[in-house]
């Protein structure tokens, strides 16, 4: 008898594919996670294009097997060209060791449990300041006026940006990730267009600047420790402040902020779990948060880079050759049907949580997670404590990209 051939999978190369309503790529992913080994998108004989990982296992793998799995030359879509790396400096995130080592040693001064302690009062007291305006000022928006104002106000004051420059910093910011694996317009490619890119400079430039009045006379903040500190009996060079700088702009507000949104989103359409979190706020804010965190997932995927031939999962499983490049999707991870029971569902009291929208363990885990946990716990807090009924109002509205779940604005009211 003639076996059915599996159905062709969707497209995650094509950027219309990341234009489909939620439900139906939802679908595409629980279908590529049922197939027996990861598909490849694109041209393998060329070697351009992914195989999508798209299971928990797979991604964790990927992420704590970093001499196989590379992060250079670069983690996004399309990869930062040669030079954009040698005009901004390269990431750490888009780094291998010994230099990612290197300066995620430096700059984990900065994430300490005891620094983070210290953070603490600035997040609740921002926080409250945000009650306060939405009080005050009855804002439309949730996204501009709290979930982003939050995590950027809390990195600046982290940092030590003063006052004055913040408004233009969180302008540039804005634009410089807007674009980043966007698919619209359609006739365009994924891409990190130039208008990013004249963002990030003017943004590295305005922070470079407040290096090196910090170097000359040192402060209480995150930036005079940064430009301070010896690596191994080396200096941070100025470029690569500046790239720890916008990544942690970019990967710390943005992303804190798209997961503010959802999550407020989240408890709106499932009221239930809204009385069950307003019953007991403190026994259960910590699980709705996580839970937060792996159902809206806000970076969608990194790539790496196979440094060597590797079997997936063992010998014997799928081969990934040297080269060839593989797409982590978190989210997909995050529905993973094995390790989450009726993963579709939003749980607050899911225990245990095991998900991966932090990243899969490994030497890229995100930095800021505890940060970020803290600054969502301490909204959430203050807000339905002063504000039980606030809620959102309609759908949020989203903007298309296989990077992040971003979230263009949402109405609220309270
Ligand atoms: C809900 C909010 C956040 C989410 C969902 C998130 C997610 C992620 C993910 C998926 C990674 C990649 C992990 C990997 O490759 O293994 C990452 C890395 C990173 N994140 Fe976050 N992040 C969040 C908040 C933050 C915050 C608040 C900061 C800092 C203020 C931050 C700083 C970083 C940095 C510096 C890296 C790169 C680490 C490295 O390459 O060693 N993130 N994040």
């Amino acid at each position: 008898m003639e076996q059915a051939a599996s159905p062709e999978p969707a497209d995650l190369a094509d950027p219309r594919f990341w234009q489909l309503p939620a439900p139906a790529r939802a679908a595409a992913f629980a279908e590529l996670r049922s197939r027996p080994a990861p598909v490849f998108f694109g041209d393998r004989a060329t070697g351009r294009g992914f195989h999508a990982l798209v299971r928990h296992a797979d991604v964790v793998e990927a992420s704590r097997t970093p001499a196989v799995f590379l992060s250079g030359p670069g983690v996004t879509t399309p990869v930062p060209a040669r030079w954009v790396r040698l005009l901004f400096g390269d990431s750490m995130v888009n780094l291998d060791d010994p230099r990612h080592a290197q300066l995620r040693r430096i700059v984990s001064r900065a994430f300490t449990p005891r620094l983070l302690d210290r953070v603490e009062e600035d997040i609740r007291r921002i926080s409250t300041e945000l009650v306060d305006r939405i009080e005050r000022e009855r804002p439309e928006d949730f996204v501009t006026t709290v979930a982003a104002e939050l995590p950027f106000q809390v990195i600046c004051t982290m940092m030590g940006i003063p006052e004055r420059p913040r408004r233009t910093i969180l302008d540039l910011v804005n634009r410089t990730s807007e674009d980043i694996g966007v698919a619209r317009p359609l006739r365009r490619r994924l891409r990190v267009p130039g208008r990013g890119l004249r963002a990030l400079a003017r943004m590295q430039g305005i922070v470079a600047g407040i290096g090196r009045r910090r170097r000359r006379r040192p402060e209480e903040d995150l930036i005079s420790a940064l430009v301070t500190a010896d690596v191994d009996g080396r200096r941070l060079t100025g470029r690569e402040l500046g790239a720890f700088f916008s990544l942690l702009l970019v990967a710390g507000v943005e992303t804190t902020r798209n997961a503010l949104a959802h999550g407020l989103h989240l408890l709106t359409v499932h009221p239930e779990q809204r009385a069950l979190l307003l019953a007991d706020l403190d026994g259960l804010l910590g699980g709705a948060v996580d839970e937060m965190v792996r159902h809206s997932t806000p970076i969608i995927q990194f790539n790496r880079t196979l440094a060597v031939d590797h079997e997936l999962g063992g010998s014997g499983g799928p081969l990934l050759r040297a080269g060839e490049k593989v797409a982590l999707f978190y989210g997909s991870a995050n529905r993973d049907e094995e390790v989450f029971p009726d993963p579709d569902a939003f749980d607050i009291t899911r225990t245990p949580n095991p998900h991966l929208g932090f990243g899969g363990g490994g030497p890229h885990y995100c930095l800021g997670a505890h940060l970020a946990r803290q600054e969502m716990t301490a909204l959430f807090r203050e807000l339905f404590t002063r504000l039980p009924e606030a809620r959102s109002v309609g759908e949020p509205q989203l903007v298309p990209s296989s990077f992040d779940h971003r979230v263009r604005s949402l109405r609220f009211t309270f």
